[in-house]
């Protein structure tokens, strides 16, 4: 911000320059600190690149998917469907219904009562017309409620907007792999000639321009990939909020495979019929981006998770914010998390004018 900076245009402040100069310095080292260690929770895979090998020499996961049975086996005869297509609210023209092809549909898991963050999206990376002449959808998951003013706005902000999609399964924390499914079921059902498909949270920031520029331009990720913050050899927590019953994964202490934090996954839409139809041979379990990217991939087989760095990575810490307002040219953040408004109104401007040229 502008006016935190020392105002050196003004002579007064002259006599005082060497001061202003310590202080500067000062202010620079700290802040250079600041970005420095923070800059490691954006666990970049680049880094992480020795662990990796490490980690694929044991299980080589990503690499030959079924040829370690004891270490995670699926029980195959298991064919509950976890989402069966009951849908209380959808809209399945949303894709068919375009005048040409969509090519990147956005899909939002968000809580029924964020209607604010999800008119935010509307109004930024969700906003169509910013990007034609790609063709950018944004769909919004939502889950069952049980109060009836709440489920009455919904029904209005769906006969305004027509993109929010909301499933028979009650939304809950415990619930969300059940959102994560109903989103790999619409996509399969309605929007079959997507290129990517990008699966965000309700307070997520995404440079969309960025996406277009550098990855949709490029072709980076045209089959059988997930892109994302990957995590490998994670301890399974089996006290506490994300607790993990013993019962599930017995005798691990750590997941035998690898999967992305599920707050931005952008996926090549070829990997959703798979993960979708696998989801009726793996049992459910509630932590959504493991299920998804971790054991429903790992059922699929042959779908690669990369994880880049340089130009493209993402942050879900207030770093991000940083990065942007220090940094904007160069900042390489492709998406960010931000679950206040006014942080979130200032990271698209930002992101808005780093694309402005
Ligand atoms: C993984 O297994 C394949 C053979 O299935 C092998 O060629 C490859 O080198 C292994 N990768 C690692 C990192 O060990
Ligand atoms: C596999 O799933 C079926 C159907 O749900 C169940 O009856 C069976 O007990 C399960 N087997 C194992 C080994 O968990
Ligand atoms: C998840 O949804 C199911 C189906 O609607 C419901 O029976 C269950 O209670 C929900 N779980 C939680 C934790 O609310
Ligand atoms: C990385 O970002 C810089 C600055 O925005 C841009 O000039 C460069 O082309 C980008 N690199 C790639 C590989 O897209």
């Amino acid at each position: 911000m502008i006016n935190t900076r020392p105002a050196f245009c003004i002579p007064a402040s002259l006599k005082y320059f060497k001061y202003v100069l310590v202080l500067l310095v000062f202010i620079i080292s700290t802040k250079y600190i600041v970005l420095h260690t923070d800059s490691n929770h954006i666990e970049c895979g680049c880094e992480l690149q020795s662990k990796r090998n490490e980690y694929n020499s044991e299980f080589n996961d990503s690499i030959s998917p079924k040829t370690n049975p004891e270490t995670f086996s699926i029980n195959q005869t298991c064919c509950i469907p976890i989402f069966n297509g009951q849908y209380i609210l959808n809209n399945v023209r949303m894709c068919s219904k375009s005048p040409s092809p969509v090519n990147v549909i956005v899909v939002v898991h968000t809580a029924p009562h964020h209607f604010a963050r999800r008119q935010n999206i509307r109004e930024t990376y969700g906003a169509r017309k910013l990007f034609l002449p790609t063709e950018v959808r944004v769909i919004f998951l939502l889950g069952r409620v049980d109060d009836q003013t709440l489920q009455d706005r919904i029904l209005g902000e769906h006969f305004i907007f027509g993109d929010t999609i909301q499933g028979d399964f009650k939304d809950a924390y415990h619930n969300l792999t059940y959102k994560a499914v109903m989103g790999l079921h619409w996509v399969s059902h309605y929007c079959t000639e997507v290129k990517y498909v990008i699966k965000t949270d309700d307070d997520v920031v995404f440079d969309m321009w960025k996406f277009l520029k550098e990855v949709y331009a490029n072709n980076l990720y045209v089959s059988k990939t997930i892109y994302g913050i990957e995590r490998f050899q994670d301890l399974i927590p089996r006290t506490g909020k994300w607790a993990v019953p013993f019962n599930i994964l017995k005798g691990h202490t750590h997941y035998p495979f690898q999967y992305c934090i599920g707050f931005v996954l952008i996926m090549s839409a070829d990997v959703i019929i798979d993960l979708y139809r696998a989801s009726f041979k793996v049992p459910f379990f509630w932590l959504d981006d493991v299920y998804v990217t971790g054991m429903l991939r790992h059922a699929v087989g042959g779908i690669e998770i990369i994880e880049h760095c340089g130009n493209l990575t993402f942050t879900p810490s207030s770093w991000g914010l940083n990065c942007l307002q220090e940094t904007l040219y160069t900042c390489p953040l492709l998406a960010l998390g931000l679950n206040k408004p006014r942080s979130y109104k200032k990271a698209w401007s930002l992101i808005k004018k780093r694309n402005e040229k």
